[in-house]
């Protein structure tokens, strides 16, 4: 066969597409845009054989596998919305030494220690850059870039609906459930909205985001993740006041012998922060590296275009050979379940008496309450693992919990006893 040459190109490289929603639209559209790029989408796996489809009906098919059993198909993508079935069809993919591309943070974050391993025992590749903050390049430069250089912190703002949410309550002083309404109606909120007011979508990718940043393969479960559902404009007017604005913020910091804390709540941002001005559905991720300094990004993370611009980059990297170093992950991919503990200084707004003794609130430096005031607050210290512990009930309770900022280590003396009446999770 003759080499590729200007007068003679390379045949494109034959995609395999599963899932055909917002990100499969999103990349279908830019590669037909992008003829040069070199891909086409030459076959296309989605669910629902009566769905209306912008695209002629013979170009869909409804069994996912037979895209697996392809030989011809160079690269597989895998963006459907559900997690054990892409789970599924990627460990299957991996099985069989082939090189896909996933967004699904959820099926990553949860089963990361099962894909790395089934990459190195059958040789295929799995890239997923679209699954941590959509357009923003950060899995690959955490990865490849930062490979050797030890990381002081990576944070961010990993969720552009809940920032949305609080972008518009301070900007139009509404309450929680008018901005929710305005961002779904906008298309920047789920319907359902729990994964990202919750914030169980920004742990997802906390958790990858460490693997390649602290070499740390985390349970999702023992990530500390608080959200939004409780906050109110009283909790935004608190920030402004102070000048700082409440973001959703996630926290990855290794640890000198090892290890990392790693959570996300909502916090106080200070006007000098690069976060600050990340606003509405935008992402921002820092990374703070021992040598390089600060970088920071601001980018889009999410939407088609955005996503599958994600993709795109993957795949053009899986045509080149690249795959994930995992430089700093030990040859053992084991799952970890230990987050080490920390204080955290927290602002706790409508905490019931009981939650907070059982929390164990100490060396409280600001408090507001009076009787017959539904504006009740405390700031201080309280420790990460407690915090895990009532999660649920801080979320069933009303309470609203933010991070000033401020940590510092365990102090040593044993965490408060459960409160006979209150349920830990
Ligand atoms: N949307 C974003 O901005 C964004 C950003 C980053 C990451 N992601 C991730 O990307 C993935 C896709 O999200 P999306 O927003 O594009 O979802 P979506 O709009 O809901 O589309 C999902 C697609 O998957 C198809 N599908 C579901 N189950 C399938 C199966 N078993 N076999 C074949 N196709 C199947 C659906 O088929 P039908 O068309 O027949 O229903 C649909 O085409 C998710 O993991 C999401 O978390 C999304």
């Amino acid at each position: 066969m003759s080499k590729p040459s200007p007068t003679n190109p390379a045949p494109p490289t034959r995609i395999g597409l599963i899932g055909f929603g917002c990100v499969g639209q999103g990349l279908y559209d830019i590669l037909q845009r992008h003829p040069e790029a070199g891909f086409t989408v030459a076959r296309i796996a989605v669910k629902n054989p009566t769905k209306l489809r912008p695209l002629p009906a013979g170009r869909f098919e409804f069994h996912a596998d037979d895209l697996l059993d392809d030989p011809t198909l160079d690269l597989l993508v895998e963006v459907i919305d559900d997690a054990d079935e892409a789970f599924r069809l990627v460990s299957r993919a991996l099985r069989q030494g082939r090189r896909v591309v996933t967004a699904n943070k959820a099926m990553v974050a949860r089963h990361l220690p099962e894909l790395i391993a089934l990459q190195r025992e059958f040789g295929g590749t799995l890239l997923y850059e679209a699954a941590v903050c959509g357009s923003i390049p950060v899995v690959r430069t955490l990865d490849s870039y930062f490979a050797q250089e030890p990381l002081l912190q990576v944070s961010g703002i990993f969720n552009g609906s809940s920032n949305y949410v609080l972008t518009r309550m301070r900007e139009a002083d509404s309450d929680y459930a008018e901005a929710l309404a305005e961002a779904q109606a906008q298309g920047f909120a789920e319907t359902d909205p729990t994964l990202d007011m919750a914030a169980f979508d920004p742990r997802s990718k906390a958790v990858i985001l460490a693997a390649h940043a602290c070499g740390l393969l985390l349970d999702p479960d023992a990530v500390l993740n608080l959200g939004i559902e409780n906050v109110s404009a009283a909790d935004i007017r608190y920030a402004a006041e102070r000048g700082k604005k409440l973001k959703v913020v996630a926290i990855l910091q290794p640890l000198p012998g090892g290890g990392a804390t790693v959570y996300v709540t909502p916090q106080f941002v200070d006007a000098d922060s690069p976060l600050y001005a990340v606003e509405r559905e935008f992402n921002g991720v820092v990374v703070d590296a021992e040598f390089a300094g600060q970088h920071f990004w601001r980018g889009r993370g999410a939407g088609g275009h955005p996503t599958g611009s994600a993709v795109l980059a993957d795949l053009v990297a899986l045509r080149h050979g690249f795959r994930y170093a995992y430089a700093k992950l030990p040859a053992e991919t084991a799952l970890t379940a230990e987050v080490p503990d920390l204080e955290l200084e927290v602002y706790l707004r409508s905490a019931p008496a009981e939650l907070r003794r059982a929390l164990g609130l100490t060396d409280v430096s600001e408090q507001l309450s009076a009787p017959g005031f539904t504006y009740d607050y405390a700031v201080g210290y309280v420790r990460l693992s407690q915090l895990h512990r009532y999660r649920d009930a801080l979320r069933a309770g009303g309470t609203f919990v933010a991070r000033t900022g401020r940590v510092r280590p365990v102090v040593a003396q044993p965490a408060p006893q459960l409160e006979t009446a209150l349920a830990a999770d």
